[in-house]
């Protein structure tokens, strides 16, 4: 058995209709396609239907699943409610939500104008809210239920984190939202989770966050306690575990898919890893000798 292998029986997400909001490239992709593998059927959206059609095709081609692609902008609540009526004209109903779709970039916050801002904030929170709340009335009305909603966050959610600040702070309002509606809407059948990944090679993340030789001054793997960078698949287990009826008790959960990246950042004396083993003997007996 290997963390890369699939990990959930055939069929655990039979009858199972997910929408995962930028399920065309990335992270979102391979979560879309493990559902598929699992028997769900999904509808990915996102802005580029060029995008979402090209992924669908291969989707569909390697999984033998159904993929529905719809184009949407998430920041747009007609848009969303347009997605959600022609998910349900194509598969009958939706059980399940993926708030995977998102905006980023490092900047000095002082550097950013007030619409860059905006924009990060209404991709990933107001993108979130919207489609939960398009999703939450039609469950709770349709008395659809069991329903799943995961939303993808990030460790600096908790932690805050510079030059990403748009993003931190809309992460932090996603996990609020997350925690506050799993108790909300538990009584409607609603379930509520997050994860959140350290870093897994995607372009959209790579290409934004670790630009030109960003990526080789700053290799994530170093201060990453396991010495490695997250594997699709692994997210995708989660994922799927997550969305599916086997975590039916696990509710208002974030969970840390990281390898120990954001505690070795904050432990004070995590940085002592850098002492190599000879020198501990003689620090050792140098504090012994101040007792
Ligand atoms: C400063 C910037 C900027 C940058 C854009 N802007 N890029 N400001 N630095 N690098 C400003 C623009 O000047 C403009 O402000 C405003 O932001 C809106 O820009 P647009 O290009 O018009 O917006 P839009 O086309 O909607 O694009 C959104 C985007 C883009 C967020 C800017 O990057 C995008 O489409 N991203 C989607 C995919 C993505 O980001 N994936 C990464 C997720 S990774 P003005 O004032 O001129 O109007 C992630 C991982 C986190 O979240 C953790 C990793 C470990
Ligand atoms: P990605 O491929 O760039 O994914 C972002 C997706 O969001 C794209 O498919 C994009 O598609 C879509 N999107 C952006 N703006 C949108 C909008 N206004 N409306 C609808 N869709 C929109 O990057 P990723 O790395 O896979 O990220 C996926 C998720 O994981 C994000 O929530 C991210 O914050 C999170 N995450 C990633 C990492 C990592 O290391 N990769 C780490 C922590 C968290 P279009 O451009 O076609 O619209």
């Amino acid at each position: 058995m290997k963390y890369t292998e699939p990990m959930l029986r055939q069929g655990a997400l039979k009858g199972k209709t997910i929408i995962v909001t930028g399920g065309g490239s990335g992270l979102g992709k391979s979560m879309t396609k493990y559902f598929l593998e699992l028997g769900a059927k999904v509808v990915i959206t996102s802005r580029n239907m060029e995008k979402l059609q090209k992924a669908a095709d291969a989707l569909q081609q390697e999984t033998g699943g159904e993929v529905l692609p719809l184009a949407c902008d998430v920041r747009d609540y007609a848009q969303v409610e347009q997605v959600l009526q022609d998910s349900i004209a194509h598969f009958g109903q939706v059980n399940g939500l993926v708030n995977n779709a998102a905006g980023n970039f490092i900047s000095p916050t002082e550097r950013l104008s007030a619409s860059a801002f905006d924009v990060i904030i209404d991709i990933v929170l107001k993108g979130s809210k919207n489609m939960t709340l398009a999703l939450g009335k039609y469950w709770i009305e349709n008395k659809i239920k069991p329903a799943t909603v995961l939303n993808i966050v990030t460790t600096y959610a908790w932690t805050g984190s510079a030059y990403v600040v748009p993003s931190a702070t809309a992460k932090a309002g996603v996990l609020a939202m997350t925690r506050s509606l799993a108790v909300e809407w538990a009584k409607y059948g609603i379930r509520f989770n997050a994860i959140a990944p350290g870093p897994f090679p995607t372009k959209g993340a790579w290409d934004r966050l670790l630009p030109g030789d960003l990526k080789d001054k700053f290799d994530p793997a170093k201060k990453i306690p396991l010495k490695r960078l997250g594997e699709h698949q692994e997210l995708a287990n989660l994922a799927a575990y997550l969305m599916s009826d086997f975590a039916a008790y696990v509710n208002g959960e974030v969970v840390t898919i990281d390898g120990g990246e954001w505690l070795y950042g904050a432990g004070e004396f995590n940085q002592l890893d850098k002492i190599p083993n000879e020198m501990w003997d003689m620090l050792a007996q140098m504090i012994k000798k101040n007792k």
